[in-house]
């Protein structure tokens, strides 16, 4: 059976880019193929979380993902620093990665333009431990939006350089999955660029939000003054309008939107309106189950304990094959 690998930093609360660009496809493949989700908790590390807070955010992480309907009776759900293996296979790992092309990642570059008071070799080297998560357990897909496309193809060229260097067909290359033809980027609602965390309030919607911030949020999106031609095409930020629209509400709704569009009746408002409408409809179940599970320590501890035992088995037995193919045997 496939295996398949996804993980997420525990850096806030769960937003519709994280849904639509990676839990959707992970949630549409627990049934079909060996599954493991992890909370990447050392990744977090890159950018010095408090230690009081750590913890408490990773478990926030995992009531979310349990509340999208995440499995641990199909999945392993663990966390990554339960699984000591993929420390070692980092290490290892880095042996065949070079400074240079790291140097060249565009989240390295983006990272240290954001923070240069604290580029690490942490943040250096990131890629090469996400390489790592998904090598340990030889994973064929990896459910991940846009952004971290890049990522996988430092993993492929990991394990492509380990099979050549020791002359093995051991790591297969996973790719970057989405069941639709393409990766998906979710936009953010204040007209620059992608939905996420980092990106200042406003930006995105989570999936905790309650109805008023929802409205709230949508309600600022940036817009433009309006067509003026029919059929006009449309400048970023009512493309970015629509896309979102198109993961929330029915076809009918956006077609209606897209002919007022065409023919120069539109009026944003009223389509803020009915995107806040069913962003509340798709988020209020998944809130409603995040605010039941928060509470449930046994739940989530039980979770992450059986998750990780299943994790270090299979993690266990790629690490001591590739200990053995790159020669570090027991005298
Ligand atoms: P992270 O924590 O930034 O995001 C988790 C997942 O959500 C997706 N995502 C988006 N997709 C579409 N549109 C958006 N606006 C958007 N924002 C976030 C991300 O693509 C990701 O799939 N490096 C990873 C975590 C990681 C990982 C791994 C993932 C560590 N090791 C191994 C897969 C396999 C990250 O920072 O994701």
């Amino acid at each position: 059976m496939e295996t398949v690998v996804s993980g997420i930093r525990p850096t806030g609360n769960l937003h519709l880019g994280n849904y639509f660009g990676a839990v959707k496809n992970f949630l549409k493949m627990q049934n079909d193929a060996n599954c493991l989700f992890f909370v990447a908790d050392y990744h977090s590390l890159t950018t010095h979380p408090h230690p009081d807070n750590l913890n408490a955010t990773v478990k926030q992480v995992l009531a979310e993902y349990l509340a999208c309907g995440l499995n641990p009776d199909v999945s392993a759900i663990y966390v990554q620093s339960d699984l000591p293996e993929v420390a070692e296979l980092f290490l290892l790992l880095n042996m065949i990665a070079y400074t240079g092309e790291l140097e060249r990642s565009v989240s390295f570059k983006e990272k240290i333009r954001k923070d240069p008071d604290n580029v690490n070799a942490g943040l250096l080297t990131y890629p090469v431990l996400m390489a790592s998560d998904i090598l340990i357990h030889k994973a064929a897909k990896v459910p991940v939006g846009k952004d971290q496309e890049q990522h996988l193809e430092y993993t492929r060229n990991y394990a492509n350089r380990f099979n050549h260097l020791y002359g093995v067909e051991f790591f297969p290359e996973p790719v970057a999955y989405n069941f639709g033809v393409n990766l998906v980027k979710v936009p953010g609602l204040d007209g620059s660029g992608k939905m996420g965390k980092s990106e200042g309030e406003g930006n995105a919607v989570f999936l905790k939000d309650e109805p008023d911030v929802i409205r709230k949020k949508v309600m600022r999106a940036v817009t433009d003054s309006g067509p003026t031609e029919p059929n006009q095409k449309k400048p970023e930020v009512i493309e970015n309008l629509f896309t979102l629209m198109k993961l929330v509400s029915s076809d009918d709704t956006v077609q209606h939107f897209e002919d007022s569009y065409n023919n120069c009746s539109i009026r944003y408002g009223d389509m803020k309106k009915q995107v806040a409408e069913d962003m509340n409809i798709f988020v209020a179940p998944i809130r409603e189950k995040i605010k039941e599970i928060s509470s449930d320590d046994k739940l989530i501890s039980k979770v992450v304990k059986e998750g990780a035992e299943k994790a270090r088995e299979s993690g266990r037995k790629t690490l001591s094959e590739a200990r053995k193919i790159i020669g570090i045997r027991s005298f």
